[in-house]
């Protein structure tokens, strides 16, 4: 089974952020839902869909679904109500504020894990188990995948694909040029590489972007130090945020920044992962939506450009999924419905994980229909031990994230470690149950 320790370890996090325990949902023989339902060309009207996947090759991701749910749903008309900005950074205080006024949009995505808790426990979503049963349940989608959408039996939303965020992104050529032939095992031996590219005579040998993609290196440095199982503590009171790990992940963090670009808050990823691109980087930490950015400038896998778990946490899957909801007042929940059947069958799952760079929430989706990157990272998926992302939303609440991006976009102006651990410890004291 995949994923079988982390999602154990998550849904205990999230849940127990939630006050809920879960129950396993039922699962029921698979049913062609989107194709009858097609037959009859979906609900009519306008359907709503709130993603922040509004441009570049973010957007291309949507536009594949979009293409199946039109051909699938003629009756519907799609209305993209995408808010740019990588993570949600603009797009969740908008969505926050339109659920609190009473104007939900008739989908939106969410991610799998503490996050999605937060909307079932303030009652702004409703179940969709009748949409999964259809697609066909645990049989298609992995149980302990459902298990953190799911509270006392009611699976609260559609998962679209998984995403793996332990990922660097690296320039070939810049890195030949330098002399580094072989991706670094440890943190250290990485620090020792970019200094070497630095020497080559390139500035900032790792790109970075705004706060979030911040919290995601740091999150990568804190895997790599603390280990598997102490990092996934981190979110079930196991381990406290005083360990040393912490410690050493924050002094880490401040060493990595030295060979780093300068950004602006709201920088977003794109332009961090197009330095390594143009090579003015060597190096990007980046979840795998960044595969369709290399794609998108023509890029090739291996020969431009090379991937693989960031230095420290090879054999860890740091986890994250997208889902989509039916939320509470919805305008249109019959073609919501229909939304979520598209994205829930298995060709849409195909059609987006192509062209997103993520691998597909179902289990029945051939590996064979997917390039290298995308095999290599079902692969680690199946073999890997699973951690939670705490900048997508599957380790902590959106309060909780909130309070780390404050810690870490505080200490991007003082560099002071010290309080960093002691901001983290803050935090974790006021949002873990
Ligand atoms: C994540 C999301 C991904 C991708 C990324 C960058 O939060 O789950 O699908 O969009 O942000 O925007």
């Amino acid at each position: 089974m995949i994923g079988r320790k982390f999602f154990a370890v998550a849904a205990a996090a999230a849940l127990a952020l939630a006050g809920c325990s879960s129950t396993t949902s039922s699962s029921s023989t698979p049913a062609p839902a989107a194709s009858s339902a097609a037959k009859s060309g979906g609900a009519g009207g306008d359907v709503g869909v709130f993603t922040w996947w509004a441009d570049g090759s973010e957007k291309l991701g949507l536009d594949a679904l979009q293409k199946e749910f039109t051909t699938n749903y003629p009756n519907d008309k799609f209305v993209n109500l995408a808010v740019a900005g990588g993570a949600g950074s603009n797009a969740k205080a908008k969505l926050a504020s339109d659920l609190a006024n009473g104007n939900p949009p008739d989908s939106f995505q969410g991610h799998a894990g503490a996050e999605l808790q937060d909307y079932i426990r303030k009652g702004q979503i409703v179940p969709v188990n009748d949409v999964v049963d259809a697609l066909g349940g645990s049989k298609v989608f992995p149980q302990n995948l459902l298990d953190l959408l799911t509270v006392k039996g009611n699976i609260y939303s559609v998962p679209s694909n998984i995403h793996r965020a332990n990922v660097v992104w690296a320039n070939k050529a810049v890195l030949d040029k330098a002399g580094v032939t072989t991706s670094a095992a440890t943190i250290d031996d990485w620090l020792a590489d970019m200094a070497k590219v630095k020497s080559s005579g390139v500035a900032t040998p790792l790109s970075i972007g705004g706060t979030w993609t911040q919290v995601q290196l740091f999150e990568n440095v804190l895997i790599a130090d603390c280990g598997t199982d102490k990092y996934n503590g981190l979110f079930t009171n196991k381990t406290p945020w005083t360990d040393a790990c912490v410690t050493t992940a924050a002094d880490h963090f401040g060493k990595l920044l030295a060979f780093a670009n300068t950004p602006s808050d709201g920088d977003d990823w794109p332009g961090a992962t197009d330095m390594v691109i143009d090579g003015k980087a060597a190096y990007n930490v980046m979840g795998d939506w960044a595969l369709a950015e290399f794609n998108a400038k023509n890029k090739t896998y291996d020969k431009d450009y090379v991937a693989y778990p960031t230095p420290g946490t090879k054999g860890n899957f740091d986890f994250l999924a997208d889902s989509f909801t039916l939320p509470k007042g919805a305008k249109n929940p019959a073609g919501a419905k229909d939304w979520l059947n598209t994205i829930g069958s298995a060709s849409g799952q195909k059609a987006f994980n192509l062209a997103k760079g993520s691998i597909p929430a179902r289990t029945d989706v051939p590996a064979s229909d997917f390039p290298a990157y995308q095999q290599g990272a079902m692969a680690s998926f199946k073999a890997d031990k699973i951690v939670p992302s705490i900048a997508h939303g599957a380790a902590v609440s959106l309060a909780w994230n909130s309070d780390i991006s404050t810690a870490v976009s505080k200490y991007m102006g003082t560099k002071d470690s010290k309080t960093l651990v002691s901001d983290l410890v803050a935090a974790a004291q006021k949002n873990q149950a």
